[in-house]
């Protein structure tokens, strides 16, 4: 049985996703991954109950820690599963509250949003399906050109987003930039990614869901700006442009990664279902390669753990 696995299903669009994912999958498996895991089980039998999907599960993976993610393949690996047919890394974080590390000492934003996505697909190619998909879910704060209000990204190596220096600035200003560039690191992952994986049929997409109000994302804003997030900007949908429900976009995700209309995207980057350019700074091959190569470094990945070339 082929499978698919979707991080970040708790809540928001990741949930959204899921259920579409039941719903055009019915004889898949799902495995939804969750920190913790009483929350998972509940929206495991909430998603069966609503779609009748009979091989719905849920297991516990924190993306803030490399050993919950080497842990979790391990599970996979003793399982004998072996038919990934999607990854979709949907978890991520925007932290603009105040700075914070993983259990591995990394500054939060990047370590759950890139470097942990990052690990685990390198982990998990061994187990995938030959036609298997994988899809990050980045964001339209990647591209300056979009005018967003987020603060604009600034790309460096992994090891200096990983341990930024002391900053003078405002922690929220700090946070949208730390949270933007994590969204291109996913960005420059998915083209270097699928670059490396020219000669398989594996196919590595990046999804921007538009701007979603209501969902989890806001749990660090203050308590007024997190009111208006929950019940002013859903609102926003009916006059501003790629304004979606949760709904909306999580099911354009499981579509994006599960659905035969996509087999042909390779490499490419989808606001929503259209297939448009990313920014300028994405398609950077230096630094694509230079994300890469850091990464793996400050990872302490080896060749030996996943079947895409790390050189
Ligand atoms: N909402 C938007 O406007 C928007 C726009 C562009 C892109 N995005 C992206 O869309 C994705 C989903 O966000 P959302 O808006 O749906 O937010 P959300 O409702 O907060 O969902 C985030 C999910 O990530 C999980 N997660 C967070 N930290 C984790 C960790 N350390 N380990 C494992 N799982 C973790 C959360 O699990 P818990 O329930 O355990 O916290 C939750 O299931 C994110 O990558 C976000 O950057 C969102």
């Amino acid at each position: 049985m082929k499978t698919i696995i979707i991080t970040g299903a708790t809540s928001g669009i990741g949930f959204e996703c899921a259920r579409q994912a039941a719903r055009i999958a019915p004889r898949n498996q799902i495995i939804l991954t969750c920190r913790n895991l009483e929350a998972g089980n509940s929206v495991v039998q909430n998603i069966a109950r609503q779609t009748g999907h009979q091989h719905l599960s849920c297991m516990q993976l924190d993306l803030a820690s490399l050993s919950s993610i080497s842990a979790f393949k391990a599970q996979l690996a003793e399982k004998q599963l072996t038919g990934i047919a999607a990854l979709i890394n949907n978890a991520g974080i925007q932290n603009i509250a105040k700075t914070q590390y993983t259990n591995d000492g990394f500054e939060s934003t990047f370590g759950v949003n890139h470097l942990a996505p990052f690990y685990l697909t390198l982990l998990l190619l061994p187990l995938m399906d030959g036609n298997a998909s994988i899809t990050f879910t980045a964001s339209g704060v990647h591209d300056p050109k979009q005018k967003t209000g987020i603060e604009a990204p600034v790309f460096k190596s992994a090891k200096e987003l990983a341990y930024p220096a002391e900053t003078y600035e405002k922690l929220n200003l700090a946070g949208q930039r730390r949270y933007s560039t994590s969204k291109l690191c996913n960005i420059l992952t998915v083209y270097e990614l699928q670059r490396r994986l020219t000669d398989t049929n594996i196919r590595v997409n990046a999804f921007d869901p538009g701007l979603v109000p209501g969902t989890g994302l806001a749990r660090t804003y203050p308590p007024l700006l997190r009111l208006v997030w929950k019940y002013v900007f859903p609102a926003l949908r009916y006059f501003v442009p790629n304004v979606n429900t949760a709904q909306n976009s999580g099911k354009r995700l499981a579509d994006l990664a599960c659905s035969a209309d996509y087999q042909y995207a390779r490499g490419k980057y989808f606001e929503g279902t259209k297939e448009i350019p990313s920014s300028g700074d994405s398609y950077n091959q230096n630094f694509q390669r230079l994300l890469w190569e850091s990464s793996v470094a400050l990872l302490g990945i080896h060749q030996n753990e996943t079947t895409v070339s790390l050189n």
